[in-house]
């Protein structure tokens, strides 16, 4: 096969074939195309897109550039979830113990935060000793033991992605629905799972702040779990606020075990998307007839104690410090606490969550390359919700942080991306759209 011709043939809209796309991918990462040639590829497919064939097509190759995991002799319905990612979005953390409670493996490969967004190995890092490096025969151990287990990427899987990713990050080609499509779902068709939930957000914190982009991002994603025999439910959810009202590692670790204690009355928002998100994974597990029904089951899971002994179970498996767990007030506290308090007063009507993000980022929870070093106490806890109303002087926000010099700077920031008016505007809507 000529890849000029190839790439001539993406550039003039026509599509590529199962055996094209294969030879494109497996030369690539045996290095037989050079990045010049494969670049002209990627911006191709950005401008011109692809079918739900080649984008399956795709997927497959990329799947099949690394392991894709067994996990047939472990007994009962696998399902995971994905989420697009967004700021204070701990559903991971805490749906993991309650589906795994309800008699449904969930075996999690997850990400590391960068930029606005935080991420679940991060978070889970920020409890001392917790590992989330394990070996494949040690990830399948701990999902037959107690039913779930959260590990970051390994290089075996899907390695073609850590490829093409890099190469689209320096392209700009990253905001390709097929490319982002493909890189998602190799790494989750690898895990070994029978299906998946996802949660695509939507909103000025999210990576598709258009609903419509939402929308077809949700659409190509199903469409590809579909073509691989995947059991899917997607869901397009709000991120035009913060999910909860932590944002920050430890923060949200914090947080989590509030609502996996029943405690978690002040983050309905938090809990209303968690208890979707797992009802439909017990309901893809065959635990509940219906979503409504595994969310029954998810709230017995919290009341009858099992998600939190789940949770305590996971860390101990994972080698974390479980009496911080049993006692969170034990953890060390940033060494600043800052509260900053409204300027006016009015209904809360507007804020930038993506800049939210970022200032949490500022404050040490987050990373600008891959480098940088985390602060696990870091963060933001933010408390009013859109359309509440605020008095002036009411305490807003409350910063977690070891970074005196960027408080004042900060604050400011923050001011400037809410908006407190007079007239109350409508609440966005939590659960866009379910699609099953
Ligand atoms: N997350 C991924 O894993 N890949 C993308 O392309 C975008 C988000």
């Amino acid at each position: 096969m000529n890849t000029v011709e190839l790439i001539r043939k993406k550039r003039n809209k026509e599509e590529l074939s199962e055996s094209e796309i294969r030879f494109l991918v497996t030369s690539y990462i045996k290095d037989k195309i050079p990045d010049y040639q494969f670049s002209a590829l990627l911006m191709a497919i950005f401008f011109n897109g692809m079918s739900t064939e080649e984008t399956a097509h795709l997927t497959k190759e990329m799947l099949y550039s690394g392991k894709v995991i067994d996990l047939k002799s472990i007994q009962g319905v696998k399902i995971d979830k994905h989420s697009t990612g967004g700021v204070g979005d701990k559903t991971s953390l805490i749906l993991a113990p309650i589906v795994a409670a309800a008699g449904v493996k969930v075996p999690m490969i997850s990400g590391r935060g960068l930029g606005h967004t935080g991420g679940t190995l991060d978070k889970l890092e920020s409890i001392p000793g917790f590992r989330t490096d394990l070996n494949l025969s040690r990830y399948k151990s701990v999902v037959n033991k107690c039913g779930t287990v959260l590990i970051g990427q390994t290089k075996d899987i899907a390695p073609a992605d850590k490829l093409i990713y890099a190469l689209r990050d320096v392209t700009a080609t990253v905001e390709s629905i097929p490319l982002i499509t493909s890189s998602i779902m190799s790494k989750k068709l690898a895990e070994g799972i029978d299906g998946l939930v996802l949660d695509i957000k939507t909103g000025s914190g999210a990576f598709m702040r258009e609903e419509k982009d939402a929308r077809k991002l949700a659409t190509a994603l199903i469409n590809t779990a579909r073509a691989f025999d995947k059991k899917v439910i997607g869901f397009i959810t709000d991120m035009n606020q913060p999910l909860g009202n932590y944002i920050g590692n430890w923060l949200e670790v914090y947080e989590s075990i509030k609502v996996l204690l029943g405690a978690g009355e002040s983050a309905a928002d938090l809990v209303e998307v968690t208890l979707q998100l797992s009802g439909a994974m017990i309901y893809l597990g065959g635990k509940a007839s219906s979503i409504e029904e595994g969310v029954e089951v998810s709230r017995e899971m919290i009341s009858s104690g099992k998600a939190f002994d789940k949770f305590l179970e996971i860390v101990k498996l994972q080698g974390g410090d479980v009496s911080l767990i049993k006692n969170p007030e034990k953890y060390p506290k940033a060494r600043i606490v800052e509260t900053v308090r409204a300027e006016k007063s009015g209904y809360f009507n507007a804020i930038d969550n993506y800049a939210l993000g970022m200032i949490s980022l500022e404050l040490g929870a987050g990373r600008m390359t891959k480098e940088d070093v985390i602060d696990p106490k870091a963060g933001i806890i933010f408390y009013p919700k859109l359309g509440d109303k605020i008095k002036e002087g009411d305490i807003i926000a409350e910063f977690h942080t070891g970074r005196k010099n960027k408080i004042e700077d900060m604050k400011n920031k923050l001011y400037n991306i809410i908006s407190i008016d007079g007239k109350k505007k409508a609440k966005p809507k939590l659960i866009k759209e379910i699609l099953i």
